[in-house]
């Protein structure tokens, strides 16, 4: 029985649609009776207009529900277009509990999981929880400009943009971004040599998959990039983990260390440590590479968010010998939710890195490929960096100030020339476990230190994150850390007295 309601928001011919579907679904049209009445009749009967009715049929008909016999009218399906879409259901079995056989690859990745189920995605910074390290300040992502350039790209090129799309990536975002590396990171590269991933662990796994067969040696900063190490757990690295000293990553090795053929490194801004790798250590690390046939991966994460002088240039754009990998990510000048990112490959790579490429997943959403193309070519990705560089130079300071200020007592601040996190040292380390388990129950999370570090046995000390929240949030944040800390004080030295 179909009942059209003229108040409710939902379309009249959409109403129609879905009440006849749901008729038809019901099973009590029989061959006999599966000749539909003229849209007139429909019409005059229901008391809608006859487009009405017509769109609402013509939905069906694309679906699949009806059927045009030429001259004798509209039917009903004789095989209604579930039939083939809904599979039957199988008879159900006693399920049999065995544990499954899993590969070693799986346990060689570090676990250090927050609950039962595995989900790194989901343990961030959610509702009620602050100054987590490493998250940017995705609220003043300009959405509005997104979706509009989004729109206009789609309207442009249309199904090109729904095709499987290039390996190496959009033609236009190669040619915008080697624009902007050369201009702003003082990279020398072309278009050619740049291929589009889905952010920076891709681009880690591409180029370890690229240069080292399993069981060949990398060596990484120690503390590290956490996902570095799982990443190149992943791919079968043996991993050598190098300490960080005032310049950057240390080169002098034991006679016993493995030599390696990829050294990984955050030369901008350390990752957590905060350290800009010496323009010394830089030459030093090149010649090093060059002595040993080895490849440097340059893990340019958040380069654009300096506060103090003018960047180094990037290890890429003073390399003479292809020796390499440079690879950056829109997850902290965009958001991390995009998923991407771009190497910069030494020309006798670029083939070897868009081959794996195209085995492992082919390619980045094409859409928002072209999107990001515009937004740099119109010029809203350096206004972007530029707004975005003054928030977070205004936070970090308001962040140092509250900082001192509140828990000054208890920490030291090294406060680093770049980027989203700053490191704060115990001085008093006994009081490592007590801090820790308090920052987790009152939702202040910063990260100990010490979940970075591979075999480095560095004093305690938190890494947090100031650039996602306002300075209200910053104030509030702090204050509820230093009296949670303050009332652990109280309720200590009630408990010796009353001894
Ligand atoms: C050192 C470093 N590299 C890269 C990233 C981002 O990687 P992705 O592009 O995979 O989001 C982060 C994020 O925290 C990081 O700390």
């Amino acid at each position: 029985m179909i009942r059209l309601d003229r108040t409710a928001t939902e379309p009249l011919h959409e109403q129609l649609y879905r009440q006849i579907r749901d008729e038809l679904k019901s099973g009590r049209f029989s061959e006999g009776s599966s000749r539909l009445p003229s849209s007139r009749i429909l019409a005059t009967d229901r008391g809608v207009s006859r487009s009405t009715v017509r769109l609402a049929l013509s939905k069906l008909h694309a679906e699949g529900y009806l059927r045009s016999k030429p001259g004798s009218g509209t039917f009903v399906a004789n095989l209604l277009p579930e039939s083939f879409l809904t599979a039957g259901q199988p008879k159900t079995y006693e399920p049999i509990q065995r544990p499954a056989r899993i590969s070693d690859r799986v346990r060689a990745i570090p676990d250090k999981r927050a609950g039962n189920q595995f989900d790194l995605g989901a343990t961030g910074a959610g509702p009620g929880v602050s100054l987590v390290a490493s998250i940017p300040a995705v609220d003043e992502f300009p959405i509005a400009v997104w979706e509009r350039l989004r729109a206009q790209v789609l309207a442009k090129k249309g199904v090109n943009l729904l095709r499987y799309s290039s390996n190496r990536g959009d033609v236009e975002l190669r040619k915008a971004l080697a624009v902007y590396l050369c201009d702003f990171r003082a990279a020398r590269c072309s278009a050619d040599q740049i291929v589009i991933v889905a952010g920076m662990q891709q681009a880690m796994l591409i180029s370890a998959m690229a240069v080292l067969n399993p069981g060949e040696t990398a060596w990484i900063e120690d503390p590290c990039y956490q996902q570095t190490r799982r990443v190149l757990s992943l791919a079968g690295i043996k991993i050598v983990p190098k300490a960080i000293d005032t310049q950057g990553i240390v080169i002098a090795r034991s006679p016993k260390e493995l030599l390696p053929r990829m050294i990984y490194v955050t030369p901008s801004h350390q990752f957590p440590l905060g350290v800009t790798m010496s323009f010394q250590r830089r030459t030093d690390l090149l010649d090093f590479a060059r002595a040993h046939n080895a490849f440097i991966f340059e893990d340019d994460y958040d380069a654009e968010f300096r506060f103090v002088g003018p960047p180094l240039p990037s290890l890429q754009g003073i390399d003479n010998a292809g020796r390499v990998i440079y690879a950056g990510t829109v997850s902290k000048i965009l958001c991390p939710s995009l998923r991407l990112g771009y190497i910069v490959a030494p020309e006798q790579l670029v083939d070897s890195f868009v081959k794996i490429r195209s085995a492992m997943d082919q390619h980045s959403s094409p859409i928002e490929q072209a999107t990001l193309a515009r937004f740099i070519t119109e010029g809203f990705f350096l206004s972007h960096i530029k707004r975005m560089r003054k928030i977070y130079a205004e936070r970090r300071d308001f962040f140092i100030k509250q900082f001192n200020e509140l828990l000054g007592d208890r920490f030291t601040l090294q406060v680093p020339e770049a980027g989203l996190n700053i490191v704060a040292w115990l001085k008093r380390e006994e009081d490592f476990e007590m801090i820790k388990h308090i920052t987790s129950e009152i939702g202040v999370r910063p990260s100990a230190l010490s979940f970075f570090c591979i075999q480095a046995n560095l004093k305690p000390a938190f890494v947090f994150g100031f650039a996602a929240w306002t300075r209200t949030q910053i104030r509030e944040s702090l204050v509820r850390l230093a009296s949670a800390l303050r009332n652990y004080d109280k309720n200590l030295n009630y408990g010796r007295q009353s001894r």
